[in-house]
């Protein structure tokens, strides 16, 4: 169980979750059951983060350069995407988990776009847990077109170059509205950030671990919050 005083947990986490494909080649299975054991943990660290207030996570759940991958693994984990949206949409209506979405969607398959849309409508009224699920979502490409945003309406005329500040910009971006990440979390040991998050992850606290995500249970989450709740955040003052 947490000792750690509130004022010492983080709002927002932020978790890339990298290692299924070799949680379950050490296994002998297909990377498939790698992503499927993954989906479990979400599960998991969403019940962990409402057990202790903690009122945002984000995770990455599929990068726009994971497109690269063979198409049977892109193909396997839409359909895991989907599938995810369709069994836990009761559970997330039961308790109170709010689905938001950043990446280009538009790239989805439309019929899981579509059930991705209703779930977010469906989910919009609850409060006890946002969950972010970064979903063909690069973080260049997010900020790139943040600022073809600005750059249209400026030329438009509807905007001063003065008035682009950094709080502007932030509006323009898909997390708009939402509070940075205070604590970045990456399994499997990877020392990168892999484009997530860039601009919002500024002074967020890294924590990586080399548990799979797989395997990341409450032991895990617990040892982050507990180095979090030890770090010092100067945000560059003394
Ligand atoms: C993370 O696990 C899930 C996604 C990137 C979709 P990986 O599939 O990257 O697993 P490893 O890194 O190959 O072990
Ligand atoms: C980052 O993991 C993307 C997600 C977790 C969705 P990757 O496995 O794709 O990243 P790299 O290739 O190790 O940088
Ligand atoms: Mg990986």
């Amino acid at each position: 169980m947490l000792t750690i005083p509130k004022e010492k947990l983080p709002i927002h986490i932020a978790c890339i979750m990298d290692g299924n494909g070799r949680w379950a080649n050490s296994r002998h299975l297909p990377r498939q059951a790698g992503h499927r054991a993954g989906a479990d943990t979400v599960e998991r660290c969403a019940d962990f983060c409402m057990t202790h207030n903690i009122p945002w996570l984000t995770l990455y759940a599929f990068s726009s350069e994971n497109w690269n991958r063979p198409k049977t693994e892109v193909h396997a984990l839409m359909l895991l995407l989907h599938e995810f949206l369709k069994k836990r949409l009761h559970q997330m209506m039961e308790k109170g988990v709010r689905l938001h979405a950043i990446g280009a969607l538009s790239r989805l398959p439309a019929r899981t776009r579509k059930l991705l849309q209703d779930s977010l409508e469906a989910t919009s009224g609850n409060t006890r847990l946002n969950l972010v699920l970064a979903i063909s979502y690069g973080s260049r490409g997010e900020i790139a077109s943040a600022a073809r945003k600005i750059a249209e309406k400026v030329s438009r005329g509807e905007l001063q170059p003065d008035a682009v500040t950094e709080d502007l910009f932030g509006e323009y971006l898909d997390t708009a509205g939402m509070p940075e990440p205070d604590l970045l979390i990456r399994t499997s040991g990877e020392m990168r950030v892999s484009n997530f998050l860039l601009w919002q992850i500024s002074y967020a606290e890294i924590y990586v671990t080399d548990t799979l995500w797989p395997d990341f249970g409450d032991r895990d989450m617990e040892a982050a919050l507990l180095d979090y709740s030890r770090r010092k955040r100067r945000f560059g003052a003394l």
